[in-house]
């Protein structure tokens, strides 16, 4: 019977079992060992952009919202970037002979956007939505860092997936209130983890920890 299932062919492939079995552990540990090394959880990663757009002058020193130009952040999975012509709004009138604007016009005149070079990108296998973050209180500065001090964006945090349980194990001392999520510079004026717990409370508040949550 065991001839129809493993034809005699077969036998010169039995021999590669144990090499492939033993090749799938190794391949399994350093896959691992890689996963965890500091290198590929890329804090730091600073892309070189095709325009050099300054966070720290739009966001910071001219104090532009941050949902001015990433307008989908409260609403949806993913945050946009801005098309061109919200550069356009004031670029049209703002620094119209600077060369370090070409690209813009150029991407103004032809229709065809920036090519933005991205600098977070987790795994296609981990799902993540900006909305619930945003909306229960999360601010963008706990996941980017001082993004209004930053000439080009980096990354600030690992991403890693301890990372992200961290936080959802003990979420109280990263919330403030829902309409303070984009100023960078906020304090509470009482004690954080109070406030945290309160906000918990108030808002129903238990991040997921199960891994069905973030692996769909
Ligand atoms: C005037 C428009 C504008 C404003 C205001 C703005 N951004 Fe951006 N943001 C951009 C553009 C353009 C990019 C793409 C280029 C880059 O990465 O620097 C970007 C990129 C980013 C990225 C990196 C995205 C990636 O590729 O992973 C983050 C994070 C970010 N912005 C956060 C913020 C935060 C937080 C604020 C508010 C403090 C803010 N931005 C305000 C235009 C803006
Ligand atoms: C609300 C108005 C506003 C918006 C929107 C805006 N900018 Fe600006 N930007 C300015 C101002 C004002 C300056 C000049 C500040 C100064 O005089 O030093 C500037 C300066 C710049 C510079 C530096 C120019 C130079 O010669 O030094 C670049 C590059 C730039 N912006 C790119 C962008 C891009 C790309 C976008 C869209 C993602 C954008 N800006 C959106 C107001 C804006
Ligand atoms: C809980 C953590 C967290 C918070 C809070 C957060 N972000 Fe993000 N952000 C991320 C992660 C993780 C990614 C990478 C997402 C991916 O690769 O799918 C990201 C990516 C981005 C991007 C690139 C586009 C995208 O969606 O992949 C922009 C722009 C951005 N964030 C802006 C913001 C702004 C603005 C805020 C505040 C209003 C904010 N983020 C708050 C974690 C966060
Ligand atoms: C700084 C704190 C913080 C970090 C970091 C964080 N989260 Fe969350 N997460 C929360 C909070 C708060 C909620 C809202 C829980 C609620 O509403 O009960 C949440 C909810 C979620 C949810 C459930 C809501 C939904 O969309 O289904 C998922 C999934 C999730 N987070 C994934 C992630 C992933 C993936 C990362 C890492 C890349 C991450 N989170 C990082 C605080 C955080
Ligand atoms: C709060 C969100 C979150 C939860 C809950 C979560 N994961 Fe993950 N997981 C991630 C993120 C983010 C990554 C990507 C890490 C990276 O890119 O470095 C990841 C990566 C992984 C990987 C790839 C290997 C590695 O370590 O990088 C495996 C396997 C995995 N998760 C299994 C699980 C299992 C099993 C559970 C349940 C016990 C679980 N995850 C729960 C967010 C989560």
């Amino acid at each position: 019977m065991s001839r129809f299932i493993f034809p005699a062919w077969t036998n010169q492939l039995k021999v590669l079992i144990p090499v492939l079995l033993l090749g799938g552990a190794a391949y399994l540990t350093l896959l691992v060992a890689w996963g965890a090394s500091p290198e590929t959880t890329d804090v730091g990663y600073q892309p070189v952009q095709p325009v050099p757009y300054s966070h720290a002058l739009h966001a910071g020193e001219l104090g532009i919202d941050c949902r001015y130009c990433h307008t989908s952040v409260e609403d949806s999975a993913h945050a946009n970037l801005p098309p061109t012509q919200t550069c356009m709004n004031c670029h049209q009138r703002v620094r119209t002979e600077s060369i370090k604007l070409v690209p813009v016009q150029e991407s103004f005149a032809s229709g065809l956007p920036v090519e933005w070079v991205r600098v977070h990108d987790l795994p296609d296998y981990v799902y993540f939505d900006h909305s619930v973050h945003v909306n229960q209180g999360v601010g963008c500065v706990e996941c980017h860092g001082r993004v209004d001090r930053m000439d080009e964006v980096w990354q600030h945090e690992p991403l890693s997936m301890s990372w992200c349980l961290d936080c959802h194990r003990d979420p109280a001392p990263h919330l403030r209130p829902a309409d303070e999520v984009t100023d960078m510079a906020w304090q509470p004026r009482e004690d954080r983890q109070a406030l945290g717990e309160e906000l918990m409370r108030l808002n129903n508040i238990s991040p997921p920890e199960d891994c069905a949550s973030c692996h769909r």
